[in-house]
């Protein structure tokens, strides 16, 4: 906590780790993210919400430069890792991916064994200094992911032999065994039945205390229930940010409260 803080006395502030500003994202000449400016907190589950086309996953995919990877992306404006700018033509890509994970809406385990699964990044990243150390890192991630107890007695079975949910604890227990400081969501649980939706969305709280999430999703329960922020985005604008009951309960823009009692989207 900062001084400020401490001065401001009983107020609870989270810390910032994330901050946007002025973000422009276009695919050719479509404007799909139109000048959005966005704080986003540490130890906070972060949704974003709206239509389907709104820009969720591109704006998500601006804040770990997955967009890079797509040609006619062109994205302007400031992201700010901790005061750090991503774009700035020092920082590499992959160091910040490492740093800022992502988990798919498909599970997409590598097709390899479990313990490779994890040890891939620790591995290309050189977080271990031996063998033991691996395994401990293996294990670590694996209990992270809420999937130790499922898969310690067949590690070196196929990754993709495992059930969707399992798959996806996986590639969560993958984004985390790199020491990510932010972990990014698109829609993590749409190709889950509701016994793994609800696994997954347990884990998200405990990952809570360890990191920044930021969380994709079309469902709104879901978002109220795993959330404390909320983004609500519409046609490429950030239209209302707030405490995800405000958003849920009070909205200020009459876009919101059209989309959370289901009149548009
Ligand atoms: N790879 C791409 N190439 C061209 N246009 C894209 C691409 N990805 C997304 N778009 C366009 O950008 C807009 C926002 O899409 P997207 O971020 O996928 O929305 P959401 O995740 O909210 O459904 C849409 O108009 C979509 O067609
Ligand atoms: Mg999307």
């Amino acid at each position: 906590m900062n001084d400020m803080t401490k001065i401001e006395g009983a107020i609870e502030m989270n810390d910032m780790k994330i901050s946007a500003k002025g973000v422009q994202v276009y695919y050719g000449d479509t404007h799909a993210i139109k000048d959005v400016s966005v704080e986003i907190e540490d130890k906070t589950v972060t949704a974003f919400i709206g239509p389907s086309g709104c820009g969720k996953s591109t704006f998500l995919r601006c804040l770990n430069r997955m967009n890079d990877t797509i040609d006619i992306c062109r994205v302007e404006g400031d992201i700010l890792l901790d005061g750090e700018d991503i774009y700035d033509k020092r920082v590499d890509p992959v160091q910040l991916r490492a740093k800022v994970g992502m988990v798919f809406q498909k599970p997409n385990p590598f097709p390899k064994s479990i313990y490779d699964n994890i040890a891939y990044g620790p591995r290309i990243h050189g977080l271990a200094k031996n063998k033991a150390d691996l395994d401990d890192i293996v294990e670590k991630s694996l209990r992270r992911g809420a999937i130790w107890d499922e898969v310690k007695d067949r590690l070196h079975a196929p990754g993709t032999g495992l059930s969707g949910g399992q798959q996806q604890r996986l590639c969560i227990a993958r984004a985390v065994a790199t020491e990510p400081e932010v972990l990014l969501m698109d829609e993590p649980c749409s190709a889950l039945d509701p016994i793994a939706t609800a696994q997954v969305e347990e884990l998200i709280d405990e990952l809570r205390q360890s990191y920044s999430v930021v969380i994709v999703t079309h469902s709104m329960q879901q978002a109220a229930r795993v959330s404390q922020k909320t983004a609500f985005f519409h046609l490429g604008n950030l239209v209302e940010y707030d405490d995800t009951t405000k958003i849920f309960t009070n909205p200020e823009d009459p876009r919101t409260e059209s989309y959370i009692t289901g009149r548009i989207g």
